[in-house]
């Protein structure tokens, strides 16, 4: 029977290749046959897929992490309230909008403006931000990632101008959110966000940890099942790493070997997806965004954040922040990219619509 094991488990790949989905127990079977040999095989077909798509383009997103301070206690995140010994920072709107213009004049034409859930950003201040994004560049993508907000907010964010929203569903597994996360934290309520988000008009992402405290095969295949179904813009994935000053400081890391698997997955479940190698990733290993690249991934997200706040954005231990992971460091990034076959590009970097025929629910 052993034997037989790499043989399904290809098996299950060849077919996600083809028909982007499968049932959640098969899912489950494909997260528990990761080996070296099956990534490889996945990694392949994934690549197969993005090309086809995106061709060897790499797109590029600005993050401006434009606050520190965050009303939430996620068990994992080093921005958690009470950890007393995070510094906090809040940048005005003067101060990002000459991050977009410093990003603008690099090639960036998406801005992501990544954030705590800081009470400070009331509609009214976070609408004026957007909208002078927008008017001052009106060629660029917006991307919003400020966590969970009523229906209308989100609605009147959408209206000053914002395109893409992020909010990563953290584990489609309730019972495993409610270990994550403190009980006055909700996954009805984040997952209700998400369909707003959706219904409203943005370009969605979400996504999840790889290695969380307690994920198990079955919640990553939930996580699979509900990306399938969901059918967003945009997944981001990274590497757990734990931060020294949270309950879950001595938990593992989780591997990048994983997390290249499981980008390979989702590639093949949506081959029009835009895929970060994220920060996450790049830290555990310093390879991080090739092989991110190398297993389906399309878009990178340096740090445009001012330099001197960056460090105080720490969500987990030794992010990187430094060389290619920094604005500043694109050529350096673009040199890597194009050593391994990518072009980085100047552009917007929408997704793509799936170009298979016989698909139902193109709803978005
Ligand atoms: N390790 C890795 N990712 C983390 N995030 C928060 N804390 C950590 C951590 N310790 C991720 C979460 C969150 C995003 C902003 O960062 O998934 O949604």
């Amino acid at each position: 029977m052993r034997n037989s094991a790499p043989a399904r488990t290809r098996e299950l790949i060849g077919r996600l290749a083809v028909e982007h989905r499968l049932d959640l127990k098969e899912y489950e079977e494909l997260v528990e046959g990761f080996t070296p040999e099956i990534a490889a095989y996945a990694a392949g077909r994934a690549v197969e897929l993005r090309t086809r798509v995106y061709g060897t383009d790499v797109y590029i997103r600005g993050l401006i992490e434009i606050s520190s301070y965050c009303k939430n206690d996620c068990l994992y995140c080093g921005l958690r309230r009470s950890n007393r010994m995070a510094e906090r920072y809040r940048l005005d709107a003067g101060e990002i909008l000459a991050c977009c213009d410093a990003g603008y004049e690099l090639g960036f034409r998406t801005f992501v403006l990544q954030g705590g859930e800081d009470t400070a950003f009331t509609d009214e201040v976070a609408c004026g931000i957007v909208s002078s994004i927008k008017e001052a560049h009106p060629d660029c993508a917006l991307t919003l990632s400020l966590g969970e907000r009523n229906r209308g907010s989100y609605q009147a964010l959408f209206d000053a101008g914002a395109d893409r929203y992020l909010l990563r569903h953290e584990t489609a597994d309730p019972a495993h959110y409610a270990r994550l996360h403190p009980a006055d934290l909700s996954w009805d309520r984040r997952m209700a966000c998400l369909r707003d988000l959706k219904d409203i008009g943005y370009q969605v992402g979400c996504g999840f940890m790889v290695g969380s405290p307690f994920q198990t095969p079955a919640t990553l295949a939930a996580d699979l099942k509900f990306i399938e179904e969901f059918r967003p813009a945009m997944v981001g994935i990274g590497p757990f790493v734990p931060h020294h000053a949270t309950p879950f400081a001595h938990e593992p890391a989780g591997t990048a070997d994983m997390t290249c698997y499981l980008l390979s997955l989702l590639r093949l479940i949506g081959p029009e997806l835009l895929l970060p190698a994220t920060t996450a990733l790049g830290t555990i290993d310093p390879c991080g965004r090739e092989r991110g690249m190398q297993a389906g991934a399309n878009v990178v997200m340096p740090n445009l954040s001012p330099t001197d706040v960056r460090k105080k954005y720490e969500l987990y231990d030794n992010k990187a922040c430094a060389g290619s992971e920094a604005a500043e460091g694109l050529t350096d990034l673009s040199r890597r990219m194009e050593a391994i076959g990518y072009r980085v590009v100047v552009d917007r970097g929408d997704a793509k619509r799936r170009m298979e025929a016989g698909r139902e629910g193109s709803a978005d």
